[in-house]
């Protein structure tokens, strides 16, 4: 059996012969990003074989000087012999996503107070809840059995009418009663419009200990907080990468990898897998029991929301586009494998549609979009960009394939925004030489999303590319050269790169981003046009998600991501999906909006749409076809070019 040794981490497994070096890596929990699912052509799994011989299929994702060095992709190579690998910095996902930056300023997140004020009053009735009761002990003038008697106590101090109790809770009874003196806590289920279900027994009184955890489960990143249900605040947050990252970076490679043999158990058992790390290991920190914690709510796209229930999502990506369910039973958490007692629920925000999840319900709610007076534009983008069009009473929503470029995806020098990503730039209009910041203030080692956009709206207002994203000036800059595969800008030479290697950005890439804001723009402008209104209706936009929280909103702008909206127009919520599962935990009024507005949403399905894609090939410009929508960008444009003139 060939021995295979990943360095730097010094891990080593024996493999079967002819094994496929990114399966090994996997096997040995060896993290090598692998953006395309293992298909050869997004170029990331890069390897560096240091000792011993490999069999590699050719690949043109790779130079010659690299394959000389021992370079190969993980995915298309096969192990024969005991070697020594590398994985270098630039092919991992990362430690840990980052969520404090030192270069960019992130843009304000609205405070706690705000966000409140956007919300209707919340009763702080919950949908899961321990209640206490204390019986009489039985004797022969009063013998009916335990769980009769509590079933009335509970009824009778607690309102509670209609109750069941599940068999492993009935099995419970008996001994917990005693232990507890006939003093005994019940973990009762109340889905909104449903009757109560008690799913566990505690003896004595534990009213005083309850916990739920809400969980964001996103394509890249899965963040949790635990909250406590009777002080009402967040006790633990922490957030991580998913594992499912290493069978590809998107949704629609993640449903190609569960249609394999096992995929989705796999698929599903990744990403419980990264659920109980993070809440394993902030339990241990906050000293919690899992025996408290009585909820899960999860809200997350509709793929990751099939696959964290073990539900395949196979039929979403094709056509027509039909998802297992949108709305979920509620069950055990610990059936699917979570850190859990028996008694604890796992509830997930319903997802109206196979391209608009739980996690975009969650942050409409969290938003208090349906009870607003304003019309206000939800924007989330990642991969998917999903926006909802909103308030006053109704609720339209689209989803468009953004691409992975925002999140530094399908860029030769693309990566994550985790340490080394270079993320701001300037650059000198008539010498092109740029100015960087890289998160972490480190060596750069690549170019993530706000990097990108930063680039091309600077190469763009210094003139060195135009409006259709092509380089207009190719030989008097020596950052700017040909190759064979078109023009580059040289943002990073190699001598100053953490990787050894220029960090580039080409004209494939300019295009992979310039088809990302295209879909955003076009999105947005056919839900304003479907209601028959025009950009000045819109009184606000919010802006969701990770991304949303670094965004550049002026170079967003001049890409013509956006419509000129009016600056002060924009909010930005950071993690929506989480704030809508955390609402959910601690109010069962807000998990009973979330159902009504997974219901009440209508859904325009683009794919089908001819006005979008008419919308979608105007804006494959910089910023659009027509420069009289972007004023704003036209004057500044005319100011940057006027003084690059008189220079
Ligand atoms: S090229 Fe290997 S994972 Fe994409």
């Amino acid at each position: 059996m060939p021995r295979v040794t990943f360095m730097p981490d010094n891990v080593t497994i024996d493999v079967e012969q002819g094994e496929n070096l990114l399966r090994a890596a996997m096997m040995a929990d060896v993290r090598i990003t692998a953006s395309c699912g293992g298909d050869g052509t997004c170029g990331k799994c890069r390897v560096i074989i240091d000792e011993g011989s490999v069999e590699a299929a050719p690949t043109h994702r790779l130079s010659d000087a690299q394959v000389a060095e021992g370079h190969v992709l993980s995915c298309t190579t096969h192990v024969t012999d005991d070697i020594l690998v590398t994985v270098p910095p630039e092919s991992r996902p990362g430690a840990t996503p980052t969520r404090v930056r030192s270069g960019r300023v992130a843009n304000p997140v609205l405070s706690a107070d705000k966000q409140a004020a956007r919300l209707p009053d919340r009763h702080t009735a919950v949908a899961v809840s321990k209640r206490h009761v204390k019986v009489a002990q039985p004797d022969n003038t009063n013998n009916m059995s335990d769980l009769t008697r509590v079933v009335q106590a509970l009824r009778r101090e607690h309102s509670l009418e209609h109750v069941s109790v599940t068999l492993d809770a009935t099995r419970q009874l008996p001994a917990v009663i005693r232990e507890g003196n006939w003093s005994v806590t019940a973990v009762v289920s109340e889905p909104p419009g449903g009757a109560p279900l008690v799913t566990g027994f505690q003896p004595g009184d534990t009213t005083e200990r309850q916990y739920a955890i809400a969980v964001d489960v996103g394509t890249t990143t899965v963040e949790i907080a635990i909250i406590d249900l009777v002080a009402h605040e967040t006790v633990a947050q922490a957030a991580e990468y998913n594992a499912q990252v290493d069978r590809g970076e998107d949704v629609i490679t993640r449903i190609i990898a569960s249609t394999r043999p096992g995929g989705v158990d796999e698929l599903q058992s990744l990403v419980v897998k990264t659920i109980s790390k993070l809440v394993n290991q902030e339990l241990a920190k906050t000293g919690v029991s899992i025996d408290d914690v009585i909820m899960y709510v999860s809200a997350g796209n509709t793929v990751m929301t099939h696959l964290l229930l073990g539900i395949s999502p196979e039929h979403i990506r094709m056509d027509p586009y039909v998802p297992a369910a949108s709305f979920f039973p509620w069950t055990q958490a610990a059936e699917i494998g979570l850190p859990a007692n028996p008694a604890t629920r796992l509830v997930t925000v319903p997802s109206p549609a196979s391209w608009l999840g739980g996690d975009i319900v969650a942050g409409v709610v969290a938003a208090g979009i349906p009870w607003s007076d304003k019309l206000t534009l939800f924007v989330d983008v990642g991969t998917n960009g999903e926006i909802v069009l909103g308030g006053q009473g109704f609720l339209v929503a689209c989803s468009c394939s953004a691409g992975p470029a925002f999140e530094g995806g399908g860029i030769g020098s693309g990566m994550r925004a985790s340490d080394g990503a270079v993320e701001q730039v300037r650059i000198d209009p008539d010498t092109y030489e740029p100015t960087i910041l890289t998160i972490g203030g480190v060596k750069p080692l690549g170019i993530c999303g706000s990097g990108l956009m930063d680039t091309v709206s600077e190469l763009f207002l210094s003139g060195a590319i135009d409006r259709s994203g092509k380089f207009t000036e190719r030989t008097d800059s020596t950052r700017i050269r040909q190759t064979e595969r078109g023009a580059e800008y040289i943002l990073v030479p190699a001598e100053d790169s953490a990787t050894g290697a220029d960090i580039v950005l080409s004209e494939t890439d300019i295009d992979n981003l310039m088809r990302a804001k295209a879909a955003v723009y076009a999105g947005i402008s056919l839900l304003i046009e479907s209601l028959d209104l025009t950009v000045d209706a819109i009184d606000e936009v919010i802006v969701a998600g990770g991304f949303g929280h670094y965004l550049d909103l002026e170079r967003a702008t001049v890409l013509g991501m956006f419509p000129e909206f009016p600056p002060d127009h924009f909010e930005f919520l950071g993690n929506s999906s989480l704030l809508g599962a955390s609402l959910a935990v601690t109010s069962s009024k807000m998990l009973e909006e979330m159902s009504k507005v997974a219901e009440a949403m209508t859904y325009l399905e683009l794919s089908v749409n001819a006005s979008f894609m008419e919308m979608y090939t105007s804006s494959l410009f910089l910023p659009h076809t027509d420069l009289a929508l972007f004023p704003r960008t036209e004057a500044l444009l005319s100011e940057r070019l006027s003084a690059k003139a008189v220079t």
